[in-house]
């Protein structure tokens, strides 16, 4: 069995099968797994190789991460993240992020003091900052929201599956943004995602959620 695929996104990566054996989805039966980082399937015999989360373990272990340990995120792991944020959709497909990935210690601090909540960036293993057009009006301001929300939660969520954490921090000093990031005219930073192993403890399923109750929450045909 291959040890590496291609991938679309300019290299070779690990064969990275799901966690839990899958039945085929058309047969309803059999044992595979699939790779998640190429799609490839694999049969019984296979050994898992890495322990992966499936997409309900991560959703469900996601959480805002402030801390993170000195270890690197790889090169593809941080390419996966990237890619779940360009496979985002939006408002009549207008993709209006683009994504500066930092790695450089110097910058991340710099790129830290950007608001000050953003102080996590400092010590995170890298930082995605998302970019985006200078909105024209109100109506394409709240488009923007929604989907720079879309693509900045498909990244965490990604990250999660990969036990990588995520840390939110909105920009509001361009100025520092823009001479980290040496950004275009027309663009501003909208938000920056750190990114990192988490150092408190590692991501797992959240039971006792900091959240309201589902009941309270949910509206079944009418409010
Ligand atoms: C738009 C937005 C802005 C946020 N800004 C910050 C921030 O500046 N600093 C920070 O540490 N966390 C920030 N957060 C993280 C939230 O505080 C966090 O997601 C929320 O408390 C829920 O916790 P959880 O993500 O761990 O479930 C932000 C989250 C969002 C969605």
């Amino acid at each position: 069995m291959d040890a590496t695929h291609s991938t679309q996104l300019g290299g070779f990566v690990s064969c990275r099968p799901s966690a839990v054996p899958k039945a085929d989805p058309l047969s309803g039966r059999g044992n595979y797994q699939i790779c998640l980082m190429c799609g490839c399937r694999r049969g019984d015999a296979v050994e898992v190789q890495n322990e992966v989360m499936e997409t309900w373990d991560a959703l469900r272990a996601r959480r805002n991460v402030r801390k993170f340990t000195a270890q690197p995120v790889p090169d593809e792991a941080l390419n996966q993240i990237l890619e779940a944020g360009r496979r985002a959709p939006s408002a009549s497909n207008w993709q209006p992020w683009d994504f500066v990935l930092v790695t450089d210690r110097t910058q991340l601090v710099e790129l830290a003091k950007v608001w000050q909540g953003a102080g996590h960036v400092a010590g995170a293993a890298a930082a995605i900052s998302i970019v985006a057009p200078v909105p024209q009006d109100d109506r394409q301001s709240a488009l923007l929201q929604f989907d720079l929300g879309q693509a900045t939660y498909a990244m965490t969520v990604a990250a999660a599956d990969l036990g990588i954490g995520t840390g939110h921090a909105p920009a509001a000093d361009q100025e520092q943004a823009r001479a980290v990031l040496g950004l275009p005219e027309g663009r501003f930073l909208a938000y920056v995602l750190s990114v990192g192993y988490p150092a408190d403890r590692p991501l797992a399923v959240i039971d006792r959620l900091n959240r309201r109750p589902f009941d309270e929450v949910v509206h079944r045909g009418r409010w």
